[in-house]
C-alpha cells in the first residue's frame, strides 16, 4: 500500500476559504444552490482546479467533474465527491468536507507519481440540500429530469429552477440530458461528517456507512377563507392555519403509527395573504419525511395525508398534497465497506459500521455504481446549524482514509 497522504494544511485552507462564500454572522454559511454565494464558490473551485492543471467540466444541471487521467483513459472512472451547497444558515462542513477532500485527493494524485489505472473524478453535486428537489444533481445523473418536470420545480422562496438556471446563462436542453448509464462508473466513495453523535459517544474515529435512509417530501396546502380578524367569531372561521397546527402536533403520533424509525418534519410554513388582522386564506407546509424502507415511506405519506384530511374536515377546508418523488433507501456496497474499513485500520483508526439518518448523493450513486461512505465524528452531533464542527485531526484522518480507498479502487 502506498504511503501517499493528503496535505492536511492545504485541505484546511480550502475548507476555510470555501466557508467565506456565503459566510453568516453566526459563523455558519448560507450557500444555497445557484445563489450568488454558490456561483462564486463554483467559480473559485474552477480557478483552483485550473491552477492545479486539472480538467473541469460541468453538466447541464450543475454537477462539476474534475478529472485526473488514468493509464487506461477509457477505463471506467472512480468517482469521489459531495456537495458545496448548504441549507440556509447551515454549517461549514456538511458536503464541504467531502467536496474539498475529493479535490485534495485529485490534486494529490495528480502531483504524485502513483500510476493510476483508472481515471479518478472528483464530483461536486448540484443542490444536494434540495432547495429545488432533494439530491437534485445526483438524481439527474440517475434519470434526467424531463423538461416538464424541470419547469415545475420551485425553490424554497418560490422561485423557479428554470429561471435560476437561465439566470446563470445555462442551457435548459442540457439540463434535461444529464443521466449517465448505470455501470459507467467503477465505484463511488463519499466522505462526510456524521451529523449525529454516535461516533463521538463511542470514541470511534471512522464510521463505515452500511445504509442510507430513504426520503420523501411534498407541499401540503390547506385552503380556507380570508376574513376579518376582529369581526369573525371563532366558530365561523375557515382558518387553514389552525388545521396546519393540528396536523403538526400530530406528527409524533402519525410517525409512530408507521414505525419506530419514521420521522417527519415541517421546516417551511407559508401563510396567505399574510397580515396580522386577516384570518389566512391559505396555509402551505413543506414536509420532509424519512424511513428505512420505501414501503414505509409510502405508508407514512398516506398517513400524513389522511391526518391532513381529518384536520381539513374539522375546519371545512380544501386540502392539496403535491408529493415529490421518493429517494429510495440505499444499502452501501459490501466490498466498499470492507475496503474502507481496511484502509482505516491500516492507518490505525478505529471503525464502526453504522447507518446514515441523513440523506446523501451516495444513495443515488448506489444505483449507478458500487458505493461506499466514510463518516468522521461531528462535535455534539450538531448539523444543519452554524454549530456544526469537526476537529482538523479527524478531518485529515477521514481524508486519508478516502485517499487510500480511492487509490486502491483506481489501481485495481
Ligand atoms: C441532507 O442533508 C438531508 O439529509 O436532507
Ligand atoms: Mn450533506
Ligand atoms: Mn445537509
Amino acid at each position: 500500500m502506498s504511503e501517499l497522504t493528503v496535505d492536511g494544511a492545504r485541505l484546511r485552507s480550502a475548507l476555510e476559504t470555501l466557508a467565506q462564500f456565503g459566510a453568516t454572522p453566526s459563523g455558519g454559511v448560507s450557500r444555497t444552490s445557484f445563489s450568488p454565494a454558490d456561483s462564486a464558490a463554483r467559480a473559485w473551485v474552477l480557478d483552483r482546479c485550473e491552477a492545479a492543471g486539472l480538467r473541469v467540466r460541468t453538466d447541464g444541471i450543475g454537477n462539476m467533474f474534475v478529472t485526473v487521467p488514468g493509464a487506461l483513459d477509457d477505463a471506467r472512472p472512480v468517482w469521489t465527491g459531495s456537495h458545496i451547497d448548504s441549507v440556509p444558515d447551515g454549517g461549514r462542513f456538511d458536503g464541504a468536507l467531502g467536496s474539498m477532500a475529493a479535490l485534495e485527493v485529485a490534486c494529490r494524485l495528480a502531483e504524485s507519481n502513483v500510476a493510476l489505472r483508472r481515471p479518478v473524478e472528483a464530483v461536486i453535486f448540484a443542490d444536494e440540500e434540495g432547495c429545488y428537489h432533494h439530491l437534485l444533481g445526483s438524481t439527474a445523473l440517475v434519470r434526467s429530469y424531463s423538461p416538464d418536470e424541470l419547469a415545475k420545480l420551485e425553490g424554497r422562496d418560490g422561485d423557479r429552477l428554470v429561471d435560476a438556471l437561465q439566470g446563470l446563462g445555462w442551457d435548459l436542453e442540457a439540463a434535461s440530458a444529464t443521466a449517465v448509464p448505470a455501470g459507467s462508473v467503477h465505484a463511488f466513495v463519499e466522505l462526510h461528517i456524521e451529523q449525529g453523535a454516535v461516533l463521538e459517544a463511542s470514541s470511534v474515529d471512522i464510521g463505515v456507512v452500511t445504509s442510507i435512509v430513504g426520503m420523501g417530501g411534498g407541499r401540503l396546502e390547506f385552503e380556507g377563507r380570508a376574513d376579518h380578524a376582529g369581526t369573525t367569531p371563532m366558530n365561523l372561521r375557515r382558518d387553514p392555519l389552525r388545521a396546519a397546527g393540528e396536523l403538526l402536533t400530530r406528527l409524533p403520533e402519525v410517525t409512530a403509527s408507521i414505525s419506530p424509525t419514521a420521522v417527519a418534519t415541517c421546516g417551511i410554513i407559508g401563510v396567505e395573504p399574510g397580515a396580522a388582522n386577516v384570518v389566512p386564506s391559505l396555509a402551505r407546509l413543506q414536509l420532509d419525511y424519512r424511513d428505512v424502507r420505501r414501503d414505509l415511506i409510502e405508508a407514512l405519506e398516506d398517513a400524513l395525508f389522511e391526518a391532513a384530511n381529518e384536520a381539513a374536515d374539522r375546519h371545512d377546508l380544501q386540502v392539496r398534497f403535491t408529493r415529490d418523488s421518493i429517494t429510495n433507501p440505499a444499502p452501501m456496497d459490501q466490498r466498499l465497506q470492507d475496503l474502507i474499513e481496511s484502509a482505516a485500520t491500516a492507518q490505525g483508526r478505529s471503525t464502526l459500521r453504522m447507518p446514515s439518518g441523513a440523506g446523501h448523493d451516495s444513495q443515488n450513486m448506489s444505483r449507478l455504481a458500487p458505493t461506499g461512505m466514510i463518516f468522521i465524528p461531528s462535535t455534539g452531533g450538531r448539523s444543519h446549524s452554524p454549530a456544526e464542527h469537526s476537529t482538523w485531526a479527524d478531518i485529515e484522518a477521514g481524508a486519508n482514509v478516502l485517499l487510500q480507498t480511492v487509490l486502491s479502487l483506481a489501481t485495481e
